[in-house]
C-alpha cells in the first residue's frame, strides 16, 4: 500500500465548518489502497502495519491539497472568438453581440460545422493542459450544438473524455444556452423541444447527470428556465442555473426554489437572492476570469460567504466570457478581487467545487474511504502558494491514486 510520507501540512479540505476551514493537518502522512483513502494523519501516529509498508513516497517537506476541482467548464467547442473580444475591448458589449447574432450563436456555428473526432482532439487537448495545473475532476458543459443531435455530439466528446482521460468527467446538459437562429421567431417552440425531445434524449441515453440553463436577457426568461428545469428535474437530472451574470434576474431564487444543486456566476445576485441560497444550501459558483473578461463587479464571493453560502471556485472556461482554463488563477482572482482568503478559496476550488457537481462524497477532501486525489505543492503554506503567483504546476498529481505523468 502506497504511503506518502514528510508532508509539511496536509489540507484536508473536509466538509465540516466554514468557508476558511481547511483543516490543516501537520507533519502529516497519507496512505491509500488502490484508489481510496485508508490513513491520514499525523506522521507520527502512523499505525504499524502502513509504517512498514515498502512503497513509501517523500513528499520531500511540501504541502498536499486535494485534486484541484474545475466544477464549472464548456469545454467542448468548435473555433474561437478573438475578434469579439477586440469588439468589446472597444465599446461593444457582450449582451449587444449576443443581441446581434454574435457571442455564443457564432460558436454553435462553428460547433455545428466539427467532426466529433474534431472537437474531441481539441477538447482532448486542453484538457491535457488544464490536468497540468493540477485538476482531477472537470464539469464540461454542452450548449453549443442547440439541436438533439448536435447536443448528444458534444456529450458523446465528453463521454469519451472520461472513458479515455485519467480525470472525472461530469457532464451537464446546457441545450438551454440560448435560442437557435431557426427558433428566433418561435421561442415557445425551442422549449418544447428542450422538453419534448432534448431532455428525455440526454437522460435516456445517461449522457448527462445535470441539467444548466442561461437566465439572462439574450437567453431565457424565468418562467422559460422553471418549465425546462422542472422537467429536468422529472427526468432523473440535478439542476444548475447560470443566474444573475450581467443583469439582476432573479435567477438564485429560481435556483433555490427547484433545489438546484448550484447556481453559478452570481455577479449581479440580490441579497433576496443570497438569502434563499443559503436557506436551501445552493452552492454559488463563482467565476471570476468571466468577471474579469467581462468587467463585472467582483465582490460577490465576499457577500455570499459572509451569508454562510457554500462558495465555490471555478474557470467557466469558454470562447467567449472566459477563454482560459487556469484555475489556480481563478483562485488567485476569487482572493484579489472577490476577497476569499487563500483558504477560502482553496475550499472553493477542493470540496465546495466538488460540492456543486455531486461528488463530494467520492473526493474533493483527503479523508478516509474518499479518492485518492491530491497535489503535492512546492510551497511552504496555501496563503504562499496562492499569493507568488506564477505558472506553478504541483510537483506531483495523483489521480485515484495513480500518478498523472506528465
Ligand atoms: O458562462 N453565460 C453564459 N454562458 C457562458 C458564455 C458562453 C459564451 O460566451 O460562449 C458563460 O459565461
Ligand atoms: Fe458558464
Amino acid at each position: 500500500m502506497p504511503v506518502l510520507k514528510n508532508i509539511s501540512t496536509l489540507y484536508s479540505c473536509s466538509l465540516m465548518g466554514k468557508q476558511a476551514d481547511i483543516h490543516p493537518l501537520h507533519r502529516a502522512a497519507l496512505v491509500w489502497n488502490d484508489s481510496r483513502i485508508e490513513w491520514v494523519g499525523e506522521e507520527s501516529d502512523l499505525p504499524a502495519e502502513y509504517s512498514s509498508s515498502n512503497e513509501v513516497i517523500d513528499a520531500g517537506g511540501n504541502i498536499v491539497i486535494p485534486g484541484l476541482i474545475d466544477c464549472h467548464t464548456h469545454l467542448c467547442f468548435g473555433g474561437w472568438r478573438a475578434d469579439e473580444y477586440e469588439k468589446r475591448l472597444s465599446g461593444v458589449s457582450y449582451l449587444e453581440i449576443a443581441k446581434a447574432g454574435g457571442g455564443i450563436l457564432s460558436t454553435v456555428k462553428e460547433t455545428r460545422h466539427a467532426t466529433e473526432d474534431e472537437l474531441y482532439i481539441k477538447a482532448s487537448a486542453m484538457l491535457d493542459e488544464m490536468i497540468e495545473s493540477g485538476v482531477t475532476s472537470v464539469e464540461c458543459k454542452s450548449g453549443y450544438g442547440l439541436s438533439t443531435e448536435e447536443e448528444l455530439k458534444q456529450l458523446r466528446v465528453y463521454r469519451r473524455l472520461a472513458e479515455e482521460k485519467s480525470v472525472s468527467i461530469v457532464s451537464t446538459f446546457l441545450g438551454a444556452h440560448t435560442i437557435p437562429p431557426e427558433y428566433r421567431d418561435d421561442r415557445k417552440a425551442y422549449v418544447d423541444l428542450l422538453i419534448n425531445e432534448m431532455i428525455p434524449a440526454v437522460a435516456g441515453q445517461k449522457l448527462a447527470a445535470f441539467c444548466d440553463i442561461f437566465v439572462e436577457d439574450s437567453a431565457f426568461t424565468i418562467p422559460e428556465a422553471r418549465r425546462i428545469l422542472e422537467n429536468a428535474k422529472s427526468a432523473g437530472l440535478k439542476l444548475k442555473v447560470h443566474a444573475d451574470q450581467l443583469t439582476t434576474g432573479g435567477g438564485a431564487e429560481l435556483a433555490a426554489d427547484l433545489g438546484a444543486v448550484s447556481a453559478d456566476h452570481l455577479e449581479r445576485v440580490s441579497d433576496k437572492g443570497i438569502r434563499r441560497m443559503q436557506e436551501a444550501d445552493v452552492v454559488a459558483v463563482s467565476l471570476p476570469i468571466a468577471s474579469l473578461y467581462t468587467w463585472q463587479p467582483y465582490l460577490n464571493c465576499r457577500r455570499l460567504a459572509d451569508a454562510g453560502v457554500a462558495v465555490a471556485v471555478a474557470t467557466d472556461f469558454n470562447p467567449g466570457s472566459a477563454p482560459c482554463y487556469d484555475l489556480p488563477l481563478a483562485m488567485m482572482l476569487a482572493c484579489n478581487h472577490g476577497r476569499l482568503t487563500p483558504a477560502e478559496s482553496l475550499k472553493g476550488a477542493t470540496i465546495y467545487a466538488a460540492k456543486a457537481i455531486g461528488l463530494e462524497s467520492i473526493t474533493g477532501s483527503l479523508e478516509t474511504g474518499k479518492r485518492a486525489d491530491f497535489n503535492i505543492l512546492a510551497a511552504p503554506d496555501i496563503n504562499h502558494w496562492i499569493y507568488h503567483f506564477k505558472r506553478k504546476p504541483p510537483i506531483r498529481t495523483f489521480a485515484s491514486g495513480t500518478e498523472i505523468k506528465r
